[in-house]
């Protein structure tokens, strides 16, 4: 597919087709894909855990809700995605990279980093997911994960306090569901967005 049509193409998908799986290549292409994702300092402070079995995303959704939870159209959509990929980023891993000669922040100090480049680059690989996802014919979903579940999802699968919880992708083939409520919202054209030379002008 054309680039441009894969990023086109590419929408939130928020129902799947539970019996269809995801095929081992297909996820492994991802995946592959995702660590082609630039990142500062080439630190490359991600990694993914990747739940494709029935009680692996029972476990998931048991530590993102309350027990007895009604399931609301979301989440029953979304519980039907054969695959989560937790998408993690390691602020350690850009602090010790940046503390090396060639860049010289040895005193290790959060204060140099103008915004928190470990997530933006994890954010930047789950991109790569999500487009991949189109070329390979499949529907994704990044989503968040509220910040009271994130010690549950923590304990859950072993992950360190080293690392934080970016947002999940969902895969899985495509089902039709209903359109996002924030839809209703204008996609702010490229002619809105860009400002030639300073801020402001048009
Ligand atoms: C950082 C981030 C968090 C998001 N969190 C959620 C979420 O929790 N639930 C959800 O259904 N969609 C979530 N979305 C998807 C957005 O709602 C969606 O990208 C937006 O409405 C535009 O639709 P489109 O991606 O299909 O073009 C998230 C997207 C991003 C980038």
């Amino acid at each position: 597919m054309e680039l441009d049509d894969v990023v086109r193409r590419r929408r939130m998908t928020r129902r799947y087709d539970p019996d269809r799986t995801v095929p081992d290549e297909v996820l492994t292409r991802c995946l592959e894909n995702a660590v082609r994702a630039p990142s500062a300092g080439f630190s490359q402070g991600w990694d993914f855990v990747v739940l494709r079995t029935a009680p692996e995303r029972d476990r998931f959704w048991a530590a993102t809700t309350q027990p007895g939870q009604p399931a609301d159209p979301w989440l029953r959509g979304i519980r039907e995605a054969p695959v989560l990929i937790l998408c993690l980023s390691h602020k350690d891993a850009y602090l010790d990279r940046y503390a090396e000669p060639d860049k010289g922040w040895t005193d290790r100090s959060e204060r140099h980093w103008p915004v928190p480049y470990w997530d933006v680059d994890t954010g930047m690989a789950a991109l790569l997911i999500l487009l991949t996802a189109v070329d390979s014919g499949l529907g994704s979903l990044f989503f968040g994960v509220p910040v009271e579940h994130h010690e549950t999802v923590h304990a859950a699968f072993g992950i360190p306090a080293s690392r934080s919880v970016v947002g999940v992708v969902s895969l899985g083939y495509a089902r039709p569901g209903p359109r996002s409520p924030s839809l209703r919202r204008h996609r702010r054209t490229g002619a809105e967005v860009t400002h030639w030379g300073r801020f402001g002008r048009r």
